[in-house]
């Protein structure tokens, strides 16, 4: 039987975008070569760049390009340039635009420790010498990302105020929930919910509505903590979390800090899933490295591709099926680390330091 053409659109974006989504894509094709199917990727304009070429950070061309896609492959967006644009016209609002257009409800974030980067973590050895291996999922559509009212205003008195609204219905953390039960049932089945019920009404419905749908799945043990403790215990004992559930904004958070875990957050992946289904009747993702365009370094060959790497495995995965070669890829980034190359975030005395092209060059040598 013929071997499918995937269709992938790819969105660089701003800052060190253009550079890990190329690397990204290189390994990509050495996976799709090694394991028989084409990989088809076009490029389209996101962010900041999207907004100098187009005068808008979401164009129709680049939407269109997503509408007929089979996954998306995403870079990063922003820079200090954009700043002081009206909200709709910034970078930012070109990802949430596309995150709500697709309907991603599920932000996947693994935090993975891979054992040769011990030393490249602030973390002593004894806190995370037993190793981290969990998973955050982000609720990404809702939350005060989105809730209305928003807005700056100004009062008769001249007095401006500033307004955003965290707002979760029970279907809303329903459906996120359900999917962080299933992920843990794939796992070690346990589950912390993080929330600010002591606090906050739509925090209080959060941790209600969680116990309600573990009641379906009584094989995952499940934890509550507050999201101010929970900030602490990752950092106390990360190697006891599986899968933490968390709402837009804590998720937020609560994932760049991990990140810190692992050694960097350029090491760290992420996808987004909705109910949305690509030719194959798989979901439609969106795949988009943790960190962002970092405007310092771009451009100079010294950001760590992994991230985006690590989404190109993602997307695999959960878009095409294509666990073999999802495998290939972590098992490559896996064989680069041991052999102790490393890019300029995650070197230590004594170890090659490769530039972004390089690096992942060396990654998509090793994967077959
Ligand atoms: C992330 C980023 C985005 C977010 C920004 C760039 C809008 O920080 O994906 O974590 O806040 O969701
Ligand atoms: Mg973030």
């Amino acid at each position: 039987m013929a071997q499918p053409t995937y269709h992938i659109a790819c969105l660089p974006g701003d800052g060190i975008g253009p550079e890990v989504t190329r690397g990204a894509v290189t390994v990509l094709q050495a996976a799709a070569a090694a394991y028989g199917f084409r990989l088809e990727f076009s490029e389209h304009l996101v962010g900041g760049a999207a907004y100098d070429a187009a005068g808008t950070p979401f164009p129709d061309e680049t939407r269109d390009a997503c509408d007929r896609a089979d996954a998306i492959l995403f870079g990063a967006v922003g820079g200090p340039r954009y700043e002081g644009l009206p909200w709709d016209l910034r970078p930012e609002a070109g990802l949430l635009a596309i995150r709500k257009r697709y309907d991603l409800y599920a932000n996947l974030r693994p935090i993975l420790l891979y054992p040769p980067l011990k030393d490249a973590s602030p973390l002593k050895n004894e806190i995370i010498g037993g190793g981290v291996d969990f998973i955050i999922v982000r609720e990404l559509v809702g939350g005060i990302y989105f809730g209305e009212p928003r807005g700056i205003e100004t009062l008769p008195d001249g007095t401006r105020r500033g307004v955003n609204t965290e707002v979760y219905t029970d279907a809303e953390i329903a459906r996120i929930a359900r999917m962080g039960f299933e992920i843990a049932r794939g796992r070690r089945r346990r589950l912390t919910s993080v929330d600010k019920g002591n606090v906050l009404e739509a925090g209080k419905l959060w941790r209600t509505v969680v116990d309600e749908v573990a009641r379906e799945f009584p094989d995952v043990e499940v934890e509550h903590l507050l999201a101010d403790n929970a900030a602490m215990q990752i950092l106390r004992r990360p190697g006891d979390f599986d899968v933490m559930l968390a709402s837009n904004l804590f998720g937020d958070f609560l994932s760049d800090e991990a990140a810190m875990l692992t050694g960097s957050i350029g090491l760290l992946p992420s996808a987004s899933l909705g109910a949305a289904r690509n030719r194959f009747g798989l979901p439609k993702g969106f795949y988009e490295p943790i960190h962002g365009s970092a405007p310092d370094i771009a451009g100079q060959d010294r950001a760590n591709p992994l991230a985006a790497i690590l989404c190109g495995a993602m997307l695999l995965r959960h878009s095409l099926g294509r666990e073999d070669a999802a495998r290939a890829v972590e098992q490559a980034v896996a064989a680069v680390l041991e052999e102790g190359l490393r890019t300029a975030d995650i070197t230590v005395p004594g170890t090659a330091v490769l530039g972004t092209a390089a690096m992942a060059r060396a990654v998509a040598d090793r994967v077959h």
